[in-house]
């Protein structure tokens, strides 16, 4: 399996794998506001420890060579963490979640990184679609993967559960680039 790089930099941001010593930065920055998890796939960490322990399982992703790739965000030159972004292959498609922290919203990051990674995995010749859902209720996600270069497919309806919105399975728009 082609593993993309391990950081990258695009115009304003820096990439790198997650350390744990990352865990308080990452958890004061968006893994801990209720606001910003709203509609992810994971509930809102309430306790720092659990989001080490995530951060240790993505780190060892990387140093086992696990077909799974986080990256930390990080504006170029702070040592702040901004956000976080990830991609999973299978069968010659790459999926893509990413977040942001809430002060850094609105200018456009979030797009800039994932643009570098679909990119990055259209270019190599056994990813043939890029790709990444969101939830119907949150169409600035789906904004970003059009400024990736992604085209709005559909709406995947009953697709995936939000935890922290309930149990019910939700509508999801589906969005890709291919080649
Ligand atoms: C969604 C998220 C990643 C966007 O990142 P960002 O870097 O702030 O994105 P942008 O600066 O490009 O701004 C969002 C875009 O969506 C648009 N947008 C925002 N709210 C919108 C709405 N309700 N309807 C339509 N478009 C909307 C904005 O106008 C902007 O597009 P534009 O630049 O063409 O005007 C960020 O808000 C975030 O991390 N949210 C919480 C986590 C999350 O939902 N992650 C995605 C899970 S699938």
């Amino acid at each position: 399996m082609l593993r993309p790089p391990e950081s990258f930099t695009t115009a304003r941001l820096s990439a790198q794998r997650p350390r744990v010593e990352d865990a308080p930065a990452a958890f004061a920055a968006y893994a801990g506001d209720p606001e910003v998890t709203r509609y992810l796939a994971w509930k809102t960490h309430e306790r720092v420890e659990t989001l080490a322990e995530f951060l240790q399982l993505r780190a060892e992703d990387w140093a086992q060579d696990r077909p799974h790739y986080t990256w930390l965000l990080r504006l170029q030159g702070e040592e702040a963490v901004a956000g976080t972004i990830g991609c999973i292959p299978a069968g010659g498609k790459m999926m893509f979640g990413y977040v942001l922290a809430k002060k850094y919203w609105g200018r456009g990051l979030t797009g800039e990184a994932l643009r570098y990674l679909v990119d990055w995995t259209l270019a190599q010749p056994e990813y043939f679609r890029a790709w990444a859902f969101c939830d119907v209720e949150n169409p600035a996600s789906a904004r970003v993967t059009e400024k990736a270069g992604m085209t709005r497919e559909g709406v995947l309806r009953r697709w995936h559960v939000c935890p922290n919105l309930g149990s019910d399975l939700r509508d999801c728009i589906i969005c890709a680039k291919v080649k």
